[in-house]
């Protein structure tokens, strides 16, 4: 047996203790987070690199996103950083695991087959996972999405056991309409549940807020399943005064320094809708967004870089502008976004934040 499996073997038998249960099953995919060097500084960087020498991961596996965009620093990130960065990517791609860099791998990646077992890490990805694709999966650690990579299993528990997935309480989503309302229902309801739930749904939410709902709800608590159906009865009525009293404590500016966009990661359809609807109009203020590469290559195809650049539209590539040095080296203290995500963990670092929908940072933000 090789040292990596040895080591997933005792994080297996340490998570078989923690939920009493040692029955495995295998997965179809595996979905790693603890990408970034923010987060996993020098000690993560030595675990992959030395630790795991050898490793090879025994499923289709994909990765989150880095802490910045290593193909084109445009916002002038320390060398060291991107150096440290790029050996954390090197040692993730001869793990053997796909070029992917994405919180939303469902985007350009495999989607495992319906009702197939899966640990997909990144909160948002497993909430989405369960909730949209039908795969059933854990909300994942970096370690046991790791070990379950290598070993290709995972423990039979949690939300891979259909009676764990028994939704309890229902709640009518007649009021949202658009990205902001999804996140902070999904944060209000979050706070609300601590077993998977049901929602009603009067329209249905297009893929950001579908996003938005998922990253929201993964943010925070420990719940990564809820179903949407057309029809409920005694449903818990959610009060507009609770929903107005989450979003005040989220939204703590009146506008921002720099607009970021793209949590989780926007898709190329979902980037390129949101410079049509800028119509003629051109941004005031820089606006990164976060996405995959091949988002920006299908990108580049029908707009050009300068001309999205012109307009103060820079993609942030493979990375996450949230765990990443980004803000920090720029000695910037207040963004706009329309991400319920985003500005959740923003205000942890003290970060102001004005968060707003997408329509109106068009109208505000452009001239
Ligand atoms: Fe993705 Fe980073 Fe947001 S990983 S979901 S862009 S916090």
């Amino acid at each position: 047996m090789t040292y990596s499996k040895e080591v997933a073997e005792r994080i297996f038998k340490a998570l078989s203790k923690f939920y009493d249960q040692s029955e495995r099953i295998p997965i179809s995919s595996a979905h790693l987070s603890g990408v970034s060097y923010e987060n996993i500084g020098e000690e993560g960087l030595y675990f992959i690199n030395e630790i795991l020498k050898e490793g090879k991961v025994a499923v289709y596996t994909t990765v989150n996103p880095m802490g910045a965009d290593i193909y084109d620093n445009i916002f002038g990130i320390n060398d060291k950083f991107l150096k440290r960065q790029r050996e954390i990517m090197d040692a993730f791609l001869r793990l053997g695991v796909t070029d992917s860099f994405t919180c939303a791998p469902f985007d350009y990646f495999q989607i495992p087959i319906k009702n197939s077992h899966v640990a997909w890490a990144e909160s948002s990805a497993a909430v989405y996972a369960n909730s949209f694709l039908g795969i059933f999966t854990n909300k994942e650690s970096a370690l046991s999405a790791l070990a379950s990579a290598i070993l290709g299993e995972t423990i039979n528990s949690g939300l891979h056991s259909q009676i764990n997935r028994r939704t309890v309480m229902k709640f009518d989503l007649k009021d949202v309409r658009n990205e902001v309302e999804a996140g902070i229902y999904a944060y209000y309801i979050s706070k609300l549940v601590d077993r998977p739930f049901s929602v009603k749904m009067r329209n249905e939410m297009d893929s950001i807020m579908k996003k938005s709902f998922c990253g929201a709800l993964g943010a925070v608590g420990n719940v990564s399943y809820f179903k949407t159906k057309a029809y409920l009865t005694n449903e818990y009525s959610i009060k507009k005064e609770d929903i107005k009293k989450e979003f005040n404590e989220l939204c703590t500016a009146n506008s921002g320094e720099i607009i970021i966009l793209g949590c989780p990661h926007w898709n190329h359809n979902e980037i390129e809708n949101f410079v049509r609807k800028m119509g003629q109009r051109n941004l005031r203020k820089d606006c990164l967004i976060a996405c995959n590469k091949r988002a920006q290559n299908e990108l580049i195809t029908r707009f050009g870089k300068e001309t999205l650049n012109k307009r103060r539209i820079f993609l942030f590539k493979n990375a996450c502008p949230i765990f990443s040095p980004l803000l920090k080296e720029k000695g910037i203290k207040s963004i706009i976004t329309d991400s319920v995500k985003a500005a959740h963990y923003y205000r942890l670092r003290n970060i102001r934040v004005n968060l707003k929908p997408i329509q109106k940072i068009i109208k505000e933000e452009t001239e």
